[in-house]
């Protein structure tokens, strides 16, 4: 923690890589260094800045879970509000959660212009705990503290400067500023505990805004109590005095620290870090440049990607061989961005900045200058591998070769190319432009520069990346697949597709899978099984009604009828749908029986995660906590459970593996895995 004296102020540098997070050592030497400058003769006002060009991201998530030692965050806000000596709190890269309730006890805030301020806590499953929810509504009144707080969304210092979060955005240096802002400005009367703006920010809202907060929030706020929590903190800061309702706050961070969603968004967090790592490859390895991107393939997939791509500023070629093709993605691609500028999601000018980012080309050679061309064309091999051969011909040596291909084995297209060095797999989720996951899969002979160009890809697009080996299914679809087979086997044996998804949704998916595959259609799988002539016979077969439902001529919501019946978009359960089923259970033998909600949650579960156990062993993911990633980005997982494998260990391994050998000895589809054997005899978690 730094220490000097400029023009009668004391600057007090916290300089403590990577974040400056807000961890024991930092508060100590902050509390020890402010006690220093309230004893100084010499100093008559107190900066407090970053020292490598960034304020504070926030509380040591790490501490969070720990009893705190040595000074907390109050003691420093009430130090440094009860000092004679004015504080200015002056903020360059991030003042996130922690951070900025600590800059929120200064008399005064300056932000340099690429600052970012934020209260991120609900991402972690709790509420600013450090006196923020009440400062900061008393600052800048509920309906900003409830959009930042319940959002977590990081601002710029003007939208700070324009909601007074922020006395003054610094107009050149920030240290010179914020030294200038203490001799010119501030009074500690001036600071947002005793701004007693309560009356005011009463009148600014209508009477029923929490009322309609929370009636409207209902279904999205399921399963973490945060949430709420901050809604009752805010309306708690309008009615009670500062002292009260910090104590208030407090009461609402323990109740959060101590619910089980907490735990899960924390394993999260480092889950999604840990991610972005890929063992093994020499952090001497630097990605290449991927500063240009040709899509192939103007369906809906290269529309997403093309989006996701221009979206954050690089340039972005959509090429296809048909020119209709083409015209109807510009048209689909415009409609999109247009909707999202009337959703408020983008501003026109960002929207029209996006869009002039993405141009059209029908020849390949008008690519071959891109530094990665990521091919989005119909998931066939031969149509694949053709078209891996020509962009082998037509790329720069160094260029990255990727398919979006979410099934189809990656050394087999990259053998087409004479360069499988330089090809991997970009597994976009649909839709491309919001889905965070970005699977990247790596084939027998991919290089390591490779990898890391697709690694820095994805970050730099806002993907979450998880690396997969190439094996069938990868580690979202082969899951996945677990998963379907053994609903379909419920609904054979006495459940129907409404219940399944009735207790998914209850565990906190968005939508049930059944539902979901009606929205897919269902066609197009009935007609690759038929075509591939799988045998309908086998023990694992599952798709039995799946198959009866299409020779009904039930695609899904498309035609009207699928596992529901649909009027307009709005499914109902279907009797019909109950015949076939008990018709398919006669005939297998099935002698059908009900089953409980939890009974058909646990089953479905536990076949994933022993799914899940396999994909670890066969080291097709690199660690437990990847899956969880891979779960909750791309597959709708809840978060507040953590990801299938996270659950799997809070439930504990052993309780999964007596599910699993219970099922094994009914069924030879159930293989146990080896690695969840040993883990749960040993009474381990998954190693990593
Ligand atoms: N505590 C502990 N470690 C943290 C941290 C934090 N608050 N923030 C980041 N880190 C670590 C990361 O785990 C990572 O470690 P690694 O290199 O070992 O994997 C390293 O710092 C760098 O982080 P990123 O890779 O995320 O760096 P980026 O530059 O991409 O992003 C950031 C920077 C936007 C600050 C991002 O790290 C972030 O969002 N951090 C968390 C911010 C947050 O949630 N703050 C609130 C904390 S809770 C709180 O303050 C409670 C309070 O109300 C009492």
């Amino acid at each position: 923690m730094g220490y000097v004296v400029e023009r009668s102020t004391a600057i007090l540098t916290i300089d403590f890589p990577p974040v400056n997070a807000l961890g024991a050592p930092v508060r100590d030497g902050l509390m020890a260094r402010l006690k220093q400058a309230a004893a100084d003769d010499a100093v008559t006002a107190i900066v407090i800045i970053g020292g490598n060009g960034r304020f504070v991201a926030g509380a040591d998530i790490r501490e969070l879970q720990n009893e705190l030692r040595g000074a907390t965050l109050k003691d420093l806000t009430a130090f440094m509000e009860a000092s004679p000596k004015p504080v200015v709190a002056a903020i360059d890269g991030y003042a996130l959660g922690g951070g900025l309730e600590l800059a929120l006890g200064a008399h005064a805030r300056i932000a340099a212009y690429g600052a970012k301020l934020g209260f991120p806590e609900i991402n972690l499953g709790i509420l600013p705990g450090g006196g923020g929810t009440q400062r900061g509504t008393r600052l800048i009144g509920p309906k900003h503290a409830a959009d930042l707080m319940l959002s977590g969304r990081h601002i710029g210092a003007d939208e700070a400067l324009a909601m007074s979060l922020i006395d003054e955005v610094a107009d050149g240096d920030l240290r010179s500023a914020a030294v200038e802002l203490t001799q010119r400005k501030t009074s500690p009367a001036a600071a947002p505990s005793t701004a007693d703006s309560r009356k005011n920010r009463f009148e600014e809202r209508p009477k029923s805004f929490f009322d309609d907060l929370r009636k409207s929030n209902a279904i999205k706020w399921r399963g973490t109590i945060a949430p709420l929590k901050v809604s009752e903190c805010i309306e708690a800061a309008l009615r009670l005095p500062l002292e009260e309702g910090l104590l208030f706050e407090r009461a609402a961070f323990k109740a959060c620290k101590e619910a089980p969603a907490h735990a899960a968004q924390v394993h999260l967090f480092f889950a999604e870090r840990a991610a972005a790592k890929v063992s093994g490859i020499d952090k001497s390895v630097k990605p290449r440049a991927t500063d240009s991107v040709a899509i192939i393939g103007a369906g809906t997939m290269g529309c997403g990607i093309a989006m996701a791509v221009a979206n954050t500023g690089i340039a972005a070629t959509l090429l296809d061989v048909n020119p209709a093709n083409l015209s109807n993605a510009i048209e689909r691609i415009e409609k999109l961005y247009s909707a999202s500028v009337s959703r408020g999601s983008m501003s026109a000018g960002e929207a029209q900045g996006a869009r002039q980012k993405i141009r059209t080309a029908q020849e390949y050679s008008a690519i071959g200058s891109c530094d990665l061309a990521i091919e989005a064309a119909f998931e066939d091999l031969n149509v694949k591998r053709e078209i891996f051969a020509r962009l082998a011909e037509v790329m720069m040596p160094a260029s990255v070769l990727a398919t979006n291909t979410s099934a189809l084995d990656i050394d087999a297209i990259a053998a087409a190319t004479g360069r499988p060095d330089n090809v991997v797999g970009l597994h976009f989720f649909s839709p491309a432009n919001v889905m965070k996951l970005l699977e990247i899969v790596r084939g027998a002979r991919t290089s390591d520069v490779t990898i890391a160009t697709a690694m820095a890809f994805a970050r730099r697009i806002g993907k979450i990346p998880v690396i997969a080996k190439n094996a069938d299914g990868f580690i979202g679809n082969r899951i996945l697949r677990a998963y379907g087979r053994e609903a379909d086997f419920l609904v054979e044996e006495g459940a129907n597709p409404s219940q399944v998804d009735g207790a998914l949704k209850e565990f906190g998916f968005p939508m049930g899978l059944y539902l979901m595959r009606d929205m897919a259609g269902l066609d197009v799988g009935w007609r690759s099984r038929v075509a591939r002539g799988i045998p309908t016979d086998a023990v694992d077969y599952h798709a039995t009604l799946w198959d009866r439902l299409c020779e009904l001529g039930r695609f899904g919501q498309k035609t009207g009828a699928g596992y529901y019946k649909y009027e307009g978009r709005a499914a109902t359960p279907d009797p019909e749908v109950d015949e076939v089923l008990k018709a398919i259970s006669l005939q297998k033998g099935i002698v059908r029986r009900s089953f409980s909600d939890s009974e058909i949650v646990l089953r479905i579960m536990c076949a994933m995660v022993n799914e899940g156990a396999h994909v670890l062993e066969e080291g097709v993911a690199q660690r437990a906590s990847d899956i969880d990633v891979a779960y909750v980005h791309g597959y709708g997982f809840p978060k507040y459970r953590g990801g299938p494998m996270f659950w799997a260990e809070r439930e504990g391994l052993g309780k999964i593996l007596a599910e699993v050998q219970r099922q094994s000895a009914r069924s030879p589809r159930w293989k146990p895995s080896a690695l969840l054997v040993r883990l749960a005899q040993e009474g381990a978690d998954w190693p990593g």
